[in-house]
């Protein structure tokens, strides 16, 4: 492929994405959202002209000139338009979570793997937030030794959300938000490790946000990685302060302590005897960018016109999309011990 042509569906994350297309020098065939309010100002400020709006997604489907499509639509419809984007040969960006069922990551792995010539990749954007970034790098150096206990939260407060758009997509009851964005979380874990949780407990609670959502609006899961490697994910959707994915990396050589909303990330090391010297870390500095979209994109363009592997491939997706049903299927249980299934060809 020589350049990308692309369509983008939904236009609120689905913004960002366009600009991270229009920076990485893509060719924007078609924008679309179903607001036409959205539509026009999205339109307006990044200068598409208005024959290249449309309120129909199914015109991308339908536009032979498009080959590369980015998916930024509320959770519950990533996969009809997956399998329709498919079937027209396109290469596809879907925004995270893959989807909210079992039924529906199995399927949509299933369509990806009977279509090779489409490339295909899940948007796990903390795998771009730079602190997050620089936190792998310590990792894959070795400058953390083993690890041995790893912890994130997902912790966002959607009351505004539902206060200003009352039965919002994310107060469907499929959508539970230890999917919706504690798969943030998850996914940051699982990428960090290396490993898919093997097993999961859970324990959640509904006080906060008790008029707006008939599930939990806050999860604790603990879970256990391959490797003996204990986790932790506190998701909550309601909670009393400002975003944040606090997060804790201890290994056997040293410690990460980072927040994605912080432009330093502290990591203690320890000298060859296995003492960390100071009780002061070593201070990083890192962006603050939380919804590095930009580079999500480059990367994507970077598959698909170098043909470097993508690396956020749907069964990562999936992957991700599983240890999130277990960790609900637990709190629904009371806290059983429940062992996420990666299995996707049932
Ligand atoms: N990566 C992240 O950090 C992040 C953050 C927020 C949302 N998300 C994900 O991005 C996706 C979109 O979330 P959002 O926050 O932008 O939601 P949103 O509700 O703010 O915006 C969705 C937009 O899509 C439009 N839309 C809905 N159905 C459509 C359709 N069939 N065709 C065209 N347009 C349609 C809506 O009009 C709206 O403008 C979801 O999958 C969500 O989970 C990811």
């Amino acid at each position: 492929m020589e350049k990308l042509v692309v369509g983008v569906i939904g236009l609120a994350m689905g913004a960002m994405h366009l600009k991270g297309a229009i920076e990485g020098g893509a060719e924007i065939a078609l924008i679309c959202d179903t607001n036409p309010e959205k539509l026009k100002k999205v339109g307006d400020e990044q200068g598409i002209p208005e024959e290249r709006r449309t309120e129909n997604w199914l015109d991308i489907v339908n536009n032979k000139e498009i080959n590369t499509v980015i998916i930024a639509t509320p959770d519950q419809q990533h996969r009809e338009q997956i399998e329709a984007l498919l079937e027209a040969g396109k290469n596809i960006m879907c925004e995270k979570p893959l989807a909210l069922t079992r039924e529906d990551i199995n399927a949509i792995v299933k369509a990806v793997s009977s279509h090779p010539e489409c490339k295909f990749m899940i948007g796990q954007i903390c795998r771009f937030t730079p602190s997050f970034v620089k936190a792998k790098e310590l990792i894959e150096a070795g400058r953390l030794g083993e690890l041995y206990y790893v912890e994130s939260e997902y912790a966002h407060d959607y009351l505004h959300l539902y206060e200003e758009n009352p039965g919002n997509w994310r107060q469907d009851p499929i959508r539970h938000g230890v999917v919706g964005g504690g798969c943030h979380a998850v996914d940051l874990l699982r990428w960090l490790v290396g490993e898919n949780p093997s097993e999961v407990f859970a324990y959640g609670t509904h006080k906060l946000l008790t008029e707006h959502i008939s599930y939990d609006d806050a999860t604790l899961s603990i879970m256990k990685f391959p490797g003996n490697v204990m986790g932790k994910v506190f998701v909550s959707t309601g909670c009393k302060r400002s975003y944040t994915m606090r997060t804790c990396i201890y290994g056997t050589k040293g410690t990460i302590i980072m927040d994605n909303t912080s432009p330093t990330l502290d990591f203690y090391e320890a000298d060859e005897n296995g003492h960390v010297a100071s009780s002061n870390p070593q201070v990083i500095d890192v962006s603050v960018n939380n919804h590095n979209a930009i580079r999500e994109f480059a990367s994507f363009q970077d598959s698909l016109l170098n043909g470097t592997p993508i690396t956020m491939t749907v069964e990562e997706g999936a992957k991700t999309v599983a240890a999130c049903l277990a960790i609900v299927e637990s709190s629904e249980r009371g806290g059983a011990i429940v062992y996420p299934d990666y299995d996707f060809t049932k």
